[in-house]
């Protein structure tokens, strides 16, 4: 328990206790649905999802190829909306995407004109651009590519780098967002 904490617990417990539980239902899944559109009729990619995932909980999602699970991570992600059910983070419905969840995608998606730096500072200007000058916006993006052992190659593009140091863009692009959820 941190200091902050006790001084919560002492002085009000009652609002302590409800954001210990808001902490513990962080990320909410209920009956979530997807159905997609398709030239066959509809397809049913998810049905009857629920999911809760607490402040700092490291979760994984296993399952075989096809069974559903980027289509789960975009409903969180807010890029793809839910055909039934809800979805609310931080107490919040998630009805598309924001800063606060980030996501590092199975295809890279890179912009393929701009360079592994632009490409991370491209997402921080989207999160930070208004309120921070453009040296500390450019920090943020450097000091995230050098967090996974990308400073040699912030101005390559992303044709010029492997497949696996391609994630490592993607990931460092979510990872200079400091998103609540990853
Ligand atoms: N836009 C779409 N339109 C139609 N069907 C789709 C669409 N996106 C995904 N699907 C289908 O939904 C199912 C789930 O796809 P999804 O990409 O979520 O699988 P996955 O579990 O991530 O698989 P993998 O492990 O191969 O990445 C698949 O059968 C897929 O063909
Ligand atoms: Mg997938």
């Amino acid at each position: 328990m941190t200091v902050t904490d006790m001084t919560a617990d002492t002085l009000n417990p009652r609002t302590n206790s409800a954001l210990d539980a808001l902490d513990a239902h962080y990320l909410k899944v209920h009956q979530a649905g997807v159905v997609f559109d398709t030239k066959q009729g509809p397809f049913v990619a998810l049905r009857d999802i629920d999911l809760t995932v607490a402040k700092g909980e490291f979760v994984t999602l296993i399952g075989h190829s096809g069974c559903g699970k980027s289509t789960l991570l975009n409903l969180m992600a807010g890029l793809t909306p839910s055909t039934s059910g809800n979805l609310l983070c931080a107490n919040r419905e998630i009805r598309g995407p924001g800063p606060e969840r980030a996501v590092v995608f199975q295809n890279h998606s890179l912009l393929p004109w701009m360079s592994c730096l632009q490409n991370v500072l491209l997402a921080v200007e989207r999160v930070f651009g208004a309120k921070e000058r453009k040296s500390k916006l450019e920090a943020r993006a450097r000091a995230a590519l050098d967090l996974v052992g990308l400073s040699h190659a912030v101005d390559k593009r992303p044709q010029e780098i492997s497949g696996g140091m391609k994630q490592r863009v993607g990931i460092a692009r979510a990872l200079a967002m400091e998103p609540q959820c990853c």
